[in-house]
């Protein structure tokens, strides 16, 4: 017998809300299209005005063809299968893998028992924390501690982790910037917080971060009874690529710690820099730079190894660093990723190859390096070219990208546009998305899937078409804008 419908015991009505209230723009209503898009494709060529898909809408680059990296690549391969390492194979190894990922294998291997398919840690292998801890120490010129250090499936579960076990209750308030990467708003949302909204100064130029806007934002949450406990800042910044002064951090901090906010700094883009005169800085360097009178300040700082120029998305690889952060709640956050047993072994060891990459002298560094300045220098190339292209648009504004993998233009519509909008019951620059990726396969993001300002419309693009591919996606997004404006400007 078939159970009718309206006696299932899962519906939507009978859910938890907090997940039925949860909104994921980057894989949202257009992503969606974007897959239904790709399968009559596949299904019926030639039955679309375009022959592919290009997903602009999730920064992730082997998705779009970057090449994984060599080394990192080869040592995973001879972690996993180990019968590589055995003597009887020794030949063929040595023809297809250099001796340092050889080494770097059987050194992994060795720290995780023996096996990639066994249960780690639960706050991720032990040598490979001591590592992130090296190259944090070596970054910053300040120790840290492996102890302090959680390994986890890319920065996602990581930022989950801390936002389940902060947001005690429903009135506890976590400030974002607007606009924002849906992660925040989505896990606040999920573990029943306030998001608490803090709106970064849009210029032609840049996304800048103002002190007085911060004070704004937490007296205005703090005179409705929100209880704000967290500041989150992704420098950086996406969607808006901007990066942040070492001044700029400086001021966060003193306001973090006389506004008693824990402080979390999404640094996942840190090695996506573009500018020279505008290099990272870690929240971590900044605040051991002030001194003692901020020593009690609480810092926790995310990297993944899905950005930069990895881009191991699909390994899920990242770490956490609570600076600051009393042992008891330390403990508190082991309990919790205890629960998922273990980050992802495979994971883990692309933070290990992140972290300690080949150095100089090394058999596979030469090789590593080209790969690396090869990817990079292509990006800001990209970045660059992407930008003019997007301000050669009638209407449309396009800061350059200092960092991350993001252009977020504002986009100036017609008012048929945003009338015609209305009337479908979406917002204007969904509308323009959701026309775009029909006529061209290009799939980015409306601006209104990471909040923005009242009145403003923008989409958000990865600048990570491959470098062949580029005047001509350009050309195709151009070719839509213009009829686009025409269509909607009589
Ligand atoms: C600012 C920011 N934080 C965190 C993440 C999550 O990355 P992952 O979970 O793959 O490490 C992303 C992904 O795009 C991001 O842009």
């Amino acid at each position: 017998m078939t159970i009718q419908r309206t006696d299932k015991v899962l519906q939507v009505s009978k859910l938890n809300p907090n997940v039925v209230n949860v909104e994921y723009a980057v894989r949202g209503e257009l992503a969606i299209r974007a897959e239904q898009l790709k399968e009559q494709l596949a299904s019926t060529p030639g039955s679309l005005p375009f022959k592919t898909i290009t997903n602009c809408n999730i920064g992730n680059p082997q998705q779009l063809e970057q090449k994984p990296i060599t080394f990192f690549r080869q040592v995973a391969s001879l972690v996993d299968y180990p019968d590589l390492l055995k003597p009887e194979n020794a030949q063929i190894t040595s023809q297809l893998f250099k001796p340092d990922a050889v080494d770097r294998a059987r050194t992994l291997l060795a720290a995780m028992g023996g096996s990639s398919g066994a249960y780690s840690h639960s706050k991720g292998i032990p040598l490979i924390r001591k590592h992130v801890a090296d190259f944090i120490e070596e970054r910053d010129g300040y120790p840290a501690n492996p102890e302090h250090i959680f390994l986890t499936a890319g920065a996602s579960p990581g930022v989950q982790l801390v936002l389940q076990t902060l947001i005690q209750n429903s009135n506890v308030g976590i400030m974002i910037p607007i606009p924002q990467y849906p992660l925040y708003t989505a896990s606040i949302a999920l573990f029943n917080g306030k998001a608490v909204p803090y709106y970064l100064d849009e210029s032609a130029e840049t996304f800048g971060l103002d002190i007085v806007e911060l004070k704004r934002s937490i007296q205005e949450a703090r005179n409705s009874g929100v209880d704000v406990r967290a500041l989150c800042v992704i420098n950086p910044g996406n969607p808006t690529g901007q990066v942040l002064t070492e001044e700029s951090m400086k001021d966060i901090i003193r306001f973090c710690h006389e506004e008693k906010l824990v402080l979390l700094a999404d640094e996942v883009y840190q090695t996506n820099i573009y500018l020279s005169t505008l290099p990272f800085h870690s929240f971590k360097k900044v605040l051991k730079s002030l001194g003692p009178a901020y020593e009690g300040l609480e810092l926790i700082s995310f990297n993944s190894v899905s950005k930069g120029m990895v881009g191991e998305c699909g390994r899920r690889g990242g770490y956490f660093e609570c600076t600051g952060v009393s042992d008891d709640i330390i403990d508190m956050f082991y309990k919790v990723a205890s629960v998922s047993l273990c980050p992802p072994v495979q994971g883990q060891v692309m933070v290990d190859l992140t972290v300690r990459p080949p150095k100089k002298g090394d058999p596979s560094y030469p090789e590593y390096r080209a790969e690396i300045d090869a990817i990079y220098e292509s990006l800001k190339r990209r970045a660059t070219k992407l930008a003019a292209a997007f301000n050669s648009l009638e209407g449309v504004i396009c800061p350059p990208a200092q960092g991350a993998m993001y252009l977020f233009p504002r986009i100036v519509l017609p008012q048929g546009a945003i009338d015609a909008a209305q009337k479908a019951g979406k917002q204007p620059d969904a509308l323009y998305c959701m026309e775009m990726l029909n006529a061209t396969g290009v799939c980015m993001v409306p601006g209104s899937g990471f909040c923005q300002r009242e009145g403003t419309w923008h989409f958000r693009s990865t600048f990570l078409p491959p470098e062949n591919q580029l005047d001509s996606f350009i050309d195709s997004v151009a070719h839509f804008h213009n009829s686009f404006v025409k269509k909607y400007s009589n």
